[in-house]
């Protein structure tokens, strides 16, 4: 007896997929496909692993089989802003596109989503970039801390693109005062010279601040691996300064960094809460409707953690 949850694979099945280099590791199959037969659509979502100079035809290989729409991870979000014909705002601000929506034209000369054609698919085709990540990560801070960044100070650890766009998004939400530390100085330059140019009323520090942050965020690879050292430099800056401390990383699900930080008294959460937002971001502008967030958190978290 087949059950009721089974994937039912046929020739009306729709399909959305994450790209990426490698992407082996990916929770998104997961938590997209718990979501579809949640809200009983006939659609699957799979892993490609794709290479760079391959994305181009990846994408508009998808286009033309009418999939609903793509996740991009490492190292394609770059890439991609070049390559999809439209880019909405989301995607603008931050320079990268981590979701593509393929839309078709209608019989009034309009561009709907994939997903509102039901039987008759449209000819005319184009791929529309968003980005998810930014407002992701202000959604992951709300709903953990129910921290919101007007007039916040923050240190951010790490200015790769996560750290980037942590920041950007972060200042373009009225943080008062931001500083940033990275390994290689001269990112953190380029970065604080973007924010100061775009957000002139954010005071932008390169250094580790003297007195009291509301938040601290790790967004480096450290932490990573369990031998991997801690991000922040504690001679310089001690974690019982911060109210809270986010770190992106959520495997493992509590870094050396999460730990010192908990046990300084900061209230601590991990990135799986940015993974989800991304995730429930990316689903409603493919299905235009509300997503089921319990039903996908579940799913990332049984995907990631196992049945903990
Ligand atoms: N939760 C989520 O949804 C989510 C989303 C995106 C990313 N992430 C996580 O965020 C982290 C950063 O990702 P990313 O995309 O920004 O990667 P990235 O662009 O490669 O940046 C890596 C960052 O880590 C720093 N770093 C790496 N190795 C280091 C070392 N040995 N010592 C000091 N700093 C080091 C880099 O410094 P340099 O500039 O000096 O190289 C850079 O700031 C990763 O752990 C990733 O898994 C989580």
């Amino acid at each position: 007896m087949a059950h009721q949850n089974q994937l039912k694979i046929n020739a009306l099945t729709r399909c959305c997929a994450v790209y990426g280099h490698p992407v082996s590791h990916s929770a998104s199959p997961a938590m997209h496909n718990a979501a579809f037969r949640h809200l009983k659509l006939n659609w699957v979502y799979l892993a490609f692993d794709v290479l760079p100079q391959k994305l181009n035809s990846a994408i508009s290989g998808a286009q033309q089989m009418k999939f609903i729409g793509l996740n991009l991870t490492v190292p394609h979000k770059i890439f991609a802003f070049e390559i999809v014909d439209v880019i909405d705002n989301s995607a603008k601000n931050w320079g990268a596109v981590n979701t593509i929506r393929f839309e078709g034209k209608d019989v009034a000369g309009n561009w709907q989503p994939l997903s509102q054609f039901e039987s008759e698919m449209p000819t005319e085709l184009r791929s529309n970039g968003f980005n998810t990540d930014a407002d992701a990560i202000t959604s992951a801070l709300y709903e953990e801390f129910k921290y919101t960044p007007d007039n916040t100070t923050v240190l951010i650890l790490g200015a790769g693109g996560a750290g980037r766009v942590a920041a950007l998004k972060l200042a373009s939400c009225g943080v008062k005062q931001l500083y940033i530390i990275n390994r290689t100085l001269s990112k953190a330059v380029e970065l604080s010279d973007e924010i100061r140019k775009k957000y002139p009323d954010v005071s932008v520090k390169l250094d580790y601040p003297s007195g009291n942050v509301d938040l601290v965020i790790n967004a480096t690879s450290l932490g990573l691996k369990n031998s991997d050292p801690i991000p922040v430099d504690l001679t310089k800056f001690e974690l019982k300064k911060s109210g809270f401390a986010y770190d992106l990383i959520y495997r493992p699900s509590e870094t050396l960094f999460l730990k010192t930080a908990r046990e300084s008294g900061c209230k601590t959460a991990n990135g799986l809460s940015m993974l989800l937002w991304q995730g429930i971001k990316a689903l409603e502008i493919w299905t235009q409707k509300p997503a089921p967030i319990e039903i996908m958190r579940k799913a990332l978290i049984k995907n990631i953690y196992g049945n903990t």
